[in-house]
C-alpha cells in the first residue's frame, strides 16, 4: 500500500517536473530567440547607436566601454565578420534588432548593426540560464507541493478501494458474509452498494438452493418409500384387484413427485440470473375479473370473490405470465383460508401499481411474514391436511422482483391476510406505453 502510494507520489512529481522542463525547451526552441518582447533592450541599442553617429568610428571602442563601466551593462561593440547566423544577419542588415547566444548558451545578446564593419552588443539578463540551485529547490518544493494536495485528495480512495478488496476477498473465503463499512461519503460507496447487493444476491441463491435441495430430497422422500412399500405389496398380492390397487397408489406417488419438480422448476426458472420478461401493456379491467372467477369456480362453494380494478387500468405495464402466476398464487391461497370473503384490487397511484389480495381467514402472524416469503416454507405443520410445497408466496416475491417491485404482508381490513405486490407503473428499461 505505502510502495504504490509512494510510486504514485513520485510518478505526479516526476511528470510535472518533465512537463515544466519540456516546456521551457519549447519556449527556448520556439518561442525565445532572447527576450523579444523586451523593449528596453531596444531603446536602449537605438539610443547608443544615435549617441555613437556623432562620435567618430575610432573613438566608439573607448566610449562603449565608458558607458558599459558606467550602466553596469553588458556593452560591446562587435565586428560584423563575428556574428553567424543567415537569418540574424538579415535583420540586422535591415536595421532591425536581433539576438544571439554565445556558444556556451549561457549568454544572450541583444544586436544592432551601426556600419558594415560593427556591431553593437547588449547582454541581456537570463534568468534561465544562470538558474541557481535555490530556484531549482523551490520549483520542485512547488510541484511537490502539488503532488502532495493531489495525493491527499487520492488517499481516501485508495484506502476505500483497499477495504473493499479485503471485503471482496474476505467474502469469497468465509461465510458468504459481506461487510465493507465503506461510508456514504466516500467516493467508491456506489460501488460499494453494488457490491454488497450483489454478494446479497450470491447469498441468497446459495440459501435458497441448499432449501431447495433440502426440501425436494425430503419430499421426495415420503412417495418414494410408499412407491417401495406399494410394490412389495403388490408383490405378495394375491389378486389381481389388489395389485391394481397397489399400482394406483404408484401413480398416485408419481403425480406427486411430478407436482413437486413442476413447482421447483417453475421456481428455479425464477431464481435464474439470466431470466427475460415478456414485458407488454395489458387490460387489468378484464384479466383480473377473469382470473378471480377461475378461482372461484375451483375454490369452496361458499368462497365469495369480489373483483376491483380502477377503472383506466387497461395497458398496465408487466409480463402477463408472470402475473397470472401471481394472482393464482395468492388466490388460491385466499381461497384455502378464507372464511368466505375474498377481495383483489388494482389501483395505480403515484407512477406504482398496486395490487392487494385480501381474504377474512385466520391471517399471516407478523412474526411469520417475512418468513412464509420464502421458498419450501409452510406455516402450518399438519402434515395430514398438506397441499402445495411452500413455494407460491416465494414464486409470487421473485416474479414481482422481476417488476423491481416488492410483495408485502399485512393484516387485511377483512380481518385475514392482506398481500400487497406493488411494481413501478413504467419498469426501468422499458419504453413508455403507447396510447391507442
Ligand atoms: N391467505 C393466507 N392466509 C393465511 N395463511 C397464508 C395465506 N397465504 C399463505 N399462507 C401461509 O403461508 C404459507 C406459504 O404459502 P405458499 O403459498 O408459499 O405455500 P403453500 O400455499 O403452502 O404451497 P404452494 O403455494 O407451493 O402450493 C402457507 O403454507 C400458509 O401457512
Ligand atoms: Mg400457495
Amino acid at each position: 500500500m505505502a510502495r504504490h502510494f509512494l510510486s504514485l507520489y513520485l510518478l505526479i512529481v516526476l511528470t510535472l517536473g518533465a512537463v515544466s522542463w519540456g516546456q521551457d525547451k519549447l519556449w527556448q526552441a520556439h518561442g525565445g530567440q532572447g527576450p523579444a518582447d523586451d523593449k528596453r533592450l531596444v531603446v536602449a541599442l537605438f539610443a547608443v547607436d544615435n549617441q555613437l553617429h556623432n562620435v567618430p568610428t575610432e573613438q566608439w571602442k573607448p566610449l562603449i566601454a565608458r558607458l558599459a563601466a558606467k550602466a553596469g551593462v553588458g556593452l560591446e561593440l562587435f565586428a560584423t565578420a563575428d556574428i553567424v547566423g543567415r537569418e540574424t544577419l538579415d535583420k540586422l542588415k535591415h536595421g532591425e534588432v536581433a539576438y544571439m547566444q554565445t556558444g556556451s548558451a549561457t549568454e544572450s545578446w541583444a544586436l544592432k548593426q551601426l556600419n558594415e564593419d560593427y556591431v553593437l552588443a547588449l547582454k541581456s539578463a537570463e534568468p534561465d540560464a544562470q538558474r541557481g540551485l535555490l530556484d531549482w529547490t523551490l520549483t520542485l518544493l512547488f510541484y511537490a507541493a502539488i503532488a502532495l494536495m493531489i495525493m491527499i485528495w487520492i488517499w481516501p480512495l485508495t484506502r476505500d478501494l483497499r477495504t473493499l478488496e479485503n471485503a471482496a476477498a474476505r467474502f469469497g473465503r468465509r461465510n458468504w458474509v459481506f461487510e465493507a463499512g465503506i461510508k456514504p461519503r466516500s467516493q467508491i460507496y456506489a460501488l460499494a452498494e453494488t457490491f454488497r447487493k450483489m454478494a446479497a444476491r450470491i447469498d441468497g441463491l446459495i440459501a435458497s438452493h441448499k432449501d431447495m435441495s433440502n426440501a425436494v430430497s425430503h419430499e421426495i422422500k415420503t412417495p418414494l418409500s410408499r412407491m417401495q412399500f406399494e410394490i412389495e405389496l403388490a408383490q405378495q398380492a394375491q389378486t389381481v384387484a389388489d395389485v391394481r390397487k397397489s399400482l394406483s397408489h404408484i401413480k398416485t406417488d408419481i403425480a406427486a413427485i411430478d407436482d413437486l419438480v413442476k413447482a421447483t422448476m417453475g421456481y428455479a426458472i425464477l431464481e435464474r440470473a439470466d431470466m427475460s420478461l415478456n414485458i407488454g401493456t395489458h387490460n387489468f379491467t378484464t384479466l383480473i375479473p377473469a382470473i378471480a372467477e377461475y378461482v372461484r369456480r375451483n375454490a369452496r362453494p361458499e368462497v365469495r370473490m369480489r373483483a376491483a380494478v380502477q377503472s383506466g387500468a387497461d395497458k398496465v405495464v408487466c409480463d402477463m405470465h408472470l402475473l397470472e402466476t401471481v394472482l393464482k398464487n395468492l388466490l388460491f391461497n385466499a381461497a384455502r383460508y378464507a372464511k368466505r370473503d375474498i377481495r383483489v384490487s388494482f389501483n395505480v397511484h403515484d407512477g406504482v401499481n398496486y395490487l392487494f389480495v385480501d381474504d377474512d381467514g385466520p391471517g399471516i402472524p407478523e412474526k411469520d411474514r417475512n418468513r412464509a416469503l420464502e421458498s419450501f416454507v409452510q406455516l402450518e405443520q399438519s402434515s395430514s391436511k398438506k397441499t402445495g410445497f411452500g413455494l407460491g408466496l416465494a414464486i409470487v416475491k421473485r416474479a414481482i422482483e422481476w417488476h423491481s417491485g416488492e410483495v408485502v404482508i399485512s393484516r387485511s381490513p377483512l380481518g385475514g391476510a392482506r398481500i400487497a405486490a406493488s411494481w413501478p407503473a413504467i419498469l426501468p428499461g422499458q419504453p413508455v406505453p403507447a396510447h391507442k
